[in-house]
């Protein structure tokens, strides 16, 4: 969507005061959920995000079961608050599609083969929305399953790049989003840098493809020591709560 609104000013500044490389302030907490096996509570700008996961568990309905491995469902739910105008409760076809491509990412990392006939269950829950909940879900959802001790090959994390003014930029914020030139998220695993999700909207040339993918692999490398340091604080405070 075009519009009048200005998104970078004369001297190179994004409307909340970012330069093009610099990602929204980011907050990371895991283990916030009692009942659930692991979970994760994550800020990103104006995104609030809660990831809840269980398992592993016997797969119900058994039909849905694999002899050989695990099924990983994640589901994607927006609250109705969530957003500007209040949005109806319940799936639609977005967070249909956000909860598949998820599930098909979280799915590369995991060790499924290791439970065979399970299920492992990963909620998502969008409280707040700001542009990139796609990519706050994510990484919330791989913290949650680290704290559930699922095993997995990494820690995979997700960030975006897009395009506002004909410019490559790092992690669009709302009006950025809503009245850029595109965006295209991806996850990845930081060990490796598998591509375990790239999803595209609007345009970009080859060129600036390639400069967007960069930045968002940077973005995601950056995130993931932000990930690692709110396993570390959670895990750090159990070993001191035992050892006292
Ligand atoms: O959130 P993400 O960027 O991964 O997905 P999107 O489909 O590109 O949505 C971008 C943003 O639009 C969301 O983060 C919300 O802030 C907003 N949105 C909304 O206001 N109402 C909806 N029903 C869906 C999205």
């Amino acid at each position: 969507m075009k519009s009048d609104i200005k998104l970078i000013t004369d001297e190179g500044k994004r409307l909340d005061g970012r330069g093009p490389h610099d990602l929204r302030k980011i907050k990371i907490e895991a283990g916030v959920l009692h009942r659930a096996d692991g979970s994760c509570y994550l800020e990103w700008g104006g995104n609030k995000v809660l990831a809840a996961v269980y398992g592993p568990r016997e797969a119900v309905p058994r039909h849905t079961q694999n002899p050989l491995k695990a099924i990983v469902q994640a589901r994607y739910n927006m609250a109705a608050f969530s957003v500007e105008d209040r949005k109806r409760p319940g799936p639609d076809r977005r967070s249909v599609e956000i909860s598949k491509v998820i599930s098909e990412a979280l799915e590369k990392v995991i060790l499924t083969e290791y439970f065979p006939r399970a299920s492992i269950d990963v909620n998502i829950e969008v409280l707040d929305a700001e542009a990139g909940t796609r990519c706050a879900g994510l990484s919330a959802a791989a913290v949650a399953l680290v704290d559930a001790g699922i095993p997995m090959r990494d820690i995979p994390v997700a960030c975006a790049a897009g395009k506002i003014e004909g410019q490559v930029v790092l992690d669009l914020g709302k009006e950025e989003d809503n009245f850029g030139d595109a965006d295209l998220p991806i996850a990845i695993s930081p060990r490796t840098d598998e591509v375990l999700l790239l999803q595209m909207d609007g345009h970009f040339t080859v060129n600036e493809f390639n400069q967007a993918f960069d930045l968002a692999l940077k973005g995601c490398h950056t995130v993931s020591e932000i990930q690692k340091k709110a396993i570390l604080e959670k895990y750090q405070s159990v070993v001191a709560e035992v050892q006292e």
